[in-house]
């Protein structure tokens, strides 16, 4: 416990690296989860989107001009098209080479090692073929599915309930306390409360909704802390933890509860 005498309880937020570490390396990379594991995150958060052809392929924006040296929608090109972008080249010189993940890749470079995989389905329809991929690798206990589609989770947890879902909230879209309160009833009924957590945005947090899921045992992650900015408050108020652009603070300084 280093500076802390013998009888303090030390805790730290649960901590996920939200596309892995984009503040050190390209989003949503092999290079930059392994970077997030070997900093310590507790969970890799990532985006799951489908090619042309049905492959699953791991990407946040619907375009892969952003991230890579191609163009087009995602959902216009095929896996083999994909697989000739380079993914790390635009972040820098470093990284060149990346290629854009499959969700098998990534569920393979995990596998039995101490990290949750906190899996994104951006769009919806796909969470048969997710939640297939995860049992054919034996990690149902292992993931995490999470969307800003209520009835996507709804559906995966009624295909696969011992994989724990969660509900995103957006701060682009602001709900009330009430309005929040009301699906996260959804899911609690539809599922014991440890199935479920609900991902709450930055910007629309409210401490009500905190302790409301608190008092039912639900964890509730925060997205996205995208530096430094400071998060005891929030962890007072029943926040589980960050998932966060920046892993850097995670060993700089533990959490006293
Ligand atoms: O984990 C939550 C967060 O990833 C949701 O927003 O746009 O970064 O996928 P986005
Ligand atoms: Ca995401």
């Amino acid at each position: 416990l280093g500076k802390y005498p013998e009888n303090t309880i030390v805790k730290r937020p649960i901590v996920a690296a939200h596309r892995g570490v984009p503040s050190l390396a390209p989003e949503n990379t092999m290079a930059g989860y392994r970077l997030a594991y070997e900093l310590g995150a507790d969970q890799i958060e990532t985006d799951l989107q489908l090619t042309k052809d049905g492959h699953l392929i791991i990407m946040h924006d619907l375009t892969v001009n952003r991230t890579t040296n191609g163009t087009g929608a995602v959902s216009d090109l095929t896996f083999d098209e994909i697989r000739q972008l380079d993914a790390g080249i635009k972040y820098s010189e470093e990284f060149a080479g990346e290629k854009v993940p499959t969700f098998k890749e990534f569920l393979q470079e995990f596998k039995g090692k101490d990290v949750i995989l906190l899996v994104e389905l951006k769009g919806v329809g796909i969470e048969e073929q997710v939640i297939r991929e995860i049992e054919e690798e034996g990690m149902v206990d292992q993931v995490v599915l999470q969307s800003f589609d209520l009835g996507s989770m709804i559906d995966s947890f009624e295909l696969k309930p011992e994989i724990p879902v969660g509900y995103l909230y957006s701060a682009a879209v602001p709900a009330t306390t009430e309005a929040k309160i009301k699906n996260a009833q959804k899911m609690i009924d539809y599922g014991t409360s440890n199935n479920v957590t609900l991902n709450a945005s930055y910007g629309s947090t409210y401490q009500e909704f905190i302790t409301y899921m608190r008092q039912r045992g639900m964890l509730t992650m925060h997205w996205t802390f995208r530096g430094e900015e400071p998060f005891r408050d929030k962890l007072a108020e029943g926040l589980v933890g960050p998932i966060t652009d920046y892993m850097q603070w995670l060993t700089d300084s533990p959490i006293r509860l």
